[in-house]
């Protein structure tokens, strides 16, 4: 079975955990330093503060931002409930936004429908690897926080996204691009707001008491994390390759590949492909059986988010993404798929095409 996502490590990442683990000095110290500095370079941006997960690094983000208990922050509904948590954490309302069909991006007139005084912060996740609308978003004028969990080195104009926002979040959970097997990242150009940041990730030694978290990142996360940073161009030409094979492929049998807007760096978190069955409301039970096939096929896929928002919250009035959860297959895409691996895939999807899909 090729499985679904898979984390690309080597001796060289094994070593330099080792290393730290040598040291005797296993907690956070100077290589999380080194990490965040050499984040922010590769991002371009002033620095960063390295914590135990994305979902800690938006909760803090959200606190340094100043949002407060009642305050809006708009997210897109078709993501994890990383973001619904971090909103809660802090009692403040989620209000949820539809997608763009052709991006699975949160779709900006949708989200300037729904803006109200209310609304404090935007999270703009990057879906899948594709650069957002985030220069629309911007101009808004609202906090814009980035959610960069699935796209670290995802271009906008040629500039790095994770650079545009108030501040940028990164997830580096063991199927990411790159991986520390948990651990997430604040970066900003805002002293101010990493500070905030780093003060609130650790409790002790403080002077004054405010409520503050244990959300640090070991050196033995760091250090995993530097030696996969620097290869990350190399994972993300790889991912690139991987994607133009299933273009050219996917176009000969007539699946419809992803649309990039040439001013975007795509870097292929995820490859999803359509199940365009017949009727409209067979496709979410057709889904289930794609995913059987495939599996039957030796290809294990997912559906690329496990379930959107407004579902969980159980309300209405989410059509595109509606659609996308109940038509989207995303198909492994990672680093170490060999060209028989991908061979085999673009097979399977071949059968599944003549299938009728
Ligand atoms: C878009 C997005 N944001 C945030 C997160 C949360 O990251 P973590 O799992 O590191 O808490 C994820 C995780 O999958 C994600 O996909």
């Amino acid at each position: 079975m090729i499985p679904h996502s898979k984390p690309t490590l080597n001796k060289e990442d094994a070593l330099a955990v080792e290393d730290v683990i040598n040291s005797g000095y296993i907690s956070q110290g100077i290589i999380i330093d080194r990490f965040e500095n050499e984040m922010a370079g590769y991002i371009g941006v002033k620095g960063g503060v390295a914590v135990s997960s994305g979902t800690a690094a938006l909760h803090l983000s959200l606190i340094a931002l100043g949002i407060k208990e009642g305050d809006d922050i708009a997210m897109p509904s078709f993501v994890c409930p990383a973001l619904l948590n971090a909103a809660k954490y802090i009692h403040a309302n989620p209000l949820l936004i539809d997608i763009n069909p052709l991006s699975y991006n949160i779709d900006v007139a949708d989200l300037k429908k729904k803006l109200t005084h209310k609304t404090k912060a935007i999270i703009v996740p990057h879906a899948f690897g594709l650069p957002s609308d985030i220069e629309d978003i911007m101009n808004i004028g609202i906090s814009v926080i980035e959610d960069c969990a699935q796209s670290v080195g995802a271009t906008y104009k040629g500039r790095q996204a994770g650079s545009f926002g108030n501040c940028a979040i990164f997830s580096f959970y063991s199927t990411k691009v790159m991986t520390t097997g948990e651990g997430g990242m604040v970066l900003s150009n805002s002293d101010t707001l990493l500070n905030r940041v780093r003060d609130l990730r650790e409790y002790d030694h403080k002077a004054e008491y405010v409520m503050r978290y244990n959300y640090k990142m070991t050196d033995m996360q760091g250090a995993l994390g530097l030696s996969q940073l620097k290869r990350l161009n190399s994972f993300i030409l790889k991912r690139r390759n991987i994607a133009n094979v299933y273009n050219e492929r996917f176009s000969e049998l007539g699946v419809a590949i992803p649309s990039v807007p040439p001013e975007r760096g795509h870097i292929y978190f995820r490859y999803v492909i359509r199940n365009r069955r017949q009727k409209t409301e067979d496709r979410r039970q057709k889904l289930e059986e794609d995913l059987k096939f495939f599996e039957a096929n030796g290809i294990k896929c997912m559906r690329p988010v496990y379930k959107p928002i407004h579902k969980y919250l159980n309300i209405k009035g989410f059509q595109e993404t509606d659609k996308a959860w109940n038509e989207l297959i995303s198909i492994p895409i990672y680093p170490s798929l060999s060209d028989s691996d991908v061979k085999d895939i673009c097979e399977a999807v071949r059968r599944w095409r003549e299938t009728g899909y």
